[in-house]
């Protein structure tokens, strides 16, 4: 393929990236934007190996890639349970810092490349510094990331002793070495500053989420999302490749973005989410995991008990979260949903932005379920019309429904935005037993007097319903 053959593929694929994240924008259109980002990438990775930078030998090789690499995505995907989705996409941002440390060595071992001035050359090894640094940062943070959310590594966040003047006196000695790096006159010297910089950008990374409770977690998965993409957009100056710089700068960004409407979400600052500490290490009631402490009676339903109570409603709304994932009980929802609409009541649900363990966690399901778009409504929408409402169903979730939020100023998740379903005439939460959501806090929704608590399965306790209803 000749040189400007591939340009024109290269510029075919980012307006294909470019329309896939505006289709990724709305359900509706989501699927649509999956299939152009997939053509976007096929015709990128046809254009690059056909293309005039590869050469006949190089081929096998990457094909070799290609499919060991390819195998391991489809059995990735195919093994992968929904609710383990925030894991692997960590893991897979660690490929991407990985990667860009490779490259990065690889660039600067490689002596082949004749710079015409100094100063190319100069720009050059700036880019190669640069790319280790943010590759290695985000290869060791998103590690970290995945133990953090597989359980492996403890939620708590580590809060070392002057953790800050810490993370300073590494940014010196990195900009130290990045001078002695430049001043090096040949790779055997160069090599030194730069594997001591990659060192120390990897404990950086490591110490930066380690410091960063559970409750924050999904923050800095968007934010290493982000570094990836700025990772690969370095990749791509090292390798002079623009395709990559573009589809990294629309990552990065993206991921930037999607960081900050989190944090609003989580009514969270962005700078103390990064500054760690937050999250797991406060004095929840409940303790990370563990049981609620008992804070007054709660009032147990029957399945039957809430099938009467949904006949008698004239408005429903239904607040999924992280346990209707868990139990997969979104098609039971549907048929509930469908029975009780014929039935004319006004049934709609009601979205936290982070409810479940990833964005747009809960369309995805209802989607998945063929729940119409138009009544599933984002909090905002939603949360003026809960005093208007008879019966709010709260289907495993807990921390995106917790008064705590608004009414305790010392609570862990103050000042998160929460939907109001206790505003409601009854409010029924399904879910297991008393314990207490991702934050660990304990639920004082549990205990109010117009709230029935329906333990069980979700998906058992719905089938239920659902034959009660029918019945
Ligand atoms: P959570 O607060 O985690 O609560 C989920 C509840 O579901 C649990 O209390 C659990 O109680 C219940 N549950 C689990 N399995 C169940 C099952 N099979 N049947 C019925 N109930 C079940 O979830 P949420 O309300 O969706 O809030 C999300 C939380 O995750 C927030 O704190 C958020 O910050 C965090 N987070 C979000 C994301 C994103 S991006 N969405 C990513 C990571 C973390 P039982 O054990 O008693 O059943």
């Amino acid at each position: 393929m000749s040189a400007s053959l591939a340009t024109v593929a290269y510029i075919g694929a980012i307006i294909l990236f470019i329309m896939s994240l505006g289709g990724l924008s709305n359900p509706e259109t989501a699927r649509r934007g999956n299939f152009l980002g997939m053509a976007g990438m096929a015709l990128a990775v046809v254009a690059t190996v056909l293309g005039p930078r590869v050469t006949a030998a190089g081929i096998p090789w990457i094909v070799g890639a290609l499919v060991v690499g390819g195998a391991i995505g489809v059995i990735a995907a195919k093994k992968v349970q929904m609710t383990q989705m925030p894991e692997l996409v960590a893991l897979m941002h660690s490929l991407v810092g990985l990667a860009a440390c490779l490259v990065g060595f690889a660039s600067y071992v490689d002596t082949s490349t004749v710079f015409p001035t100094p100063v190319e050359k100069t720009i050059h090894e700036v880019e190669i510094y640069v790319g280790i640094l943010i590759g290695a940062v985000t290869f060791s943070g998103s590690i970290v990331a995945f133990g953090k959310l597989s359980g492996r590594i403890g939620g708590k966040p580590l809060l070392l002793p002057g953790r800050h003047l810490l993370n300073l006196v590494g940014l010196l000695v990195v900009v130290y070495f990045g001078y002695v790096f430049l001043q090096s006159h040949d790779v055997n010297a160069g090599m030194l500053p730069l594997l001591v910089m990659t060192v120390i950008a990897l404990l950086f990374g490591i110490h930066m989420v380690m410091a960063i409770g559970g409750a924050d977690m999904p923050v800095v998965v968007s934010m290493l999302n982000s570094y990836s993409g700025w990772a690969a957009a370095a990749t791509g100056f090292m390798l002079s490749n623009d395709l990559l710089i573009v589809t990294g700068a629309l990552v990065g960004s993206s991921g930037a973005i999607l960081s900050y409407i989190m944090c609003r979400a989580m009514n969270r600052n962005f700078i103390s989410v990064i500054a760690g500490g937050f999250g797991g290490g406060a004095p929840a009631p409940a303790g990370a995991g563990g049981a609620a402490q008992p804070a007054g009676e709660v009032v147990p339903v029957s399945a039957a008990e809430t099938a009467e109570l949904l006949k008698e409603a004239k408005s429903v709304i239904i607040v999924p979260g992280y346990g209707m994932a868990v139990a997969q009980a979104q098609h039971t929802v549907f048929e509930i949903t469908k029975l009780l609409r014929d039935r004319g009541v006004n049934i709609r649900f009601g979205i936290h932005p982070v409810a479940g363990r990833m964005p747009g966690h809960m369309n995805v399901l209802l989607a998945e379920a063929k729940v119409p778009y138009d009544i599933v409504l984002e909090m905002d929408e939603i949360n003026e019309d809960f005093p208007a409402t008879d019966v709010t169903m709260v289907i495993g979730a807990n921390d995106i429904v917790n008064p705590a939020a608004q009414d305790d100023p010392t609570s862990p998740i103050a000042g998160m935005p929460v939907l109001e379903v206790w505003k409601a005439k009854t409010s029924i939460v399904m879910k297991r037993s008393m314990a207490s959501g991702y934050a660990g806090v304990d639920n004082p929704l549990f205990y109010k007097e117009n709230n029935r608590m329906l333990f069980g399965d979700a998906k058992k306790m719905l089938d239920e319903v659902l034959a009660a209803l029918r019945a």
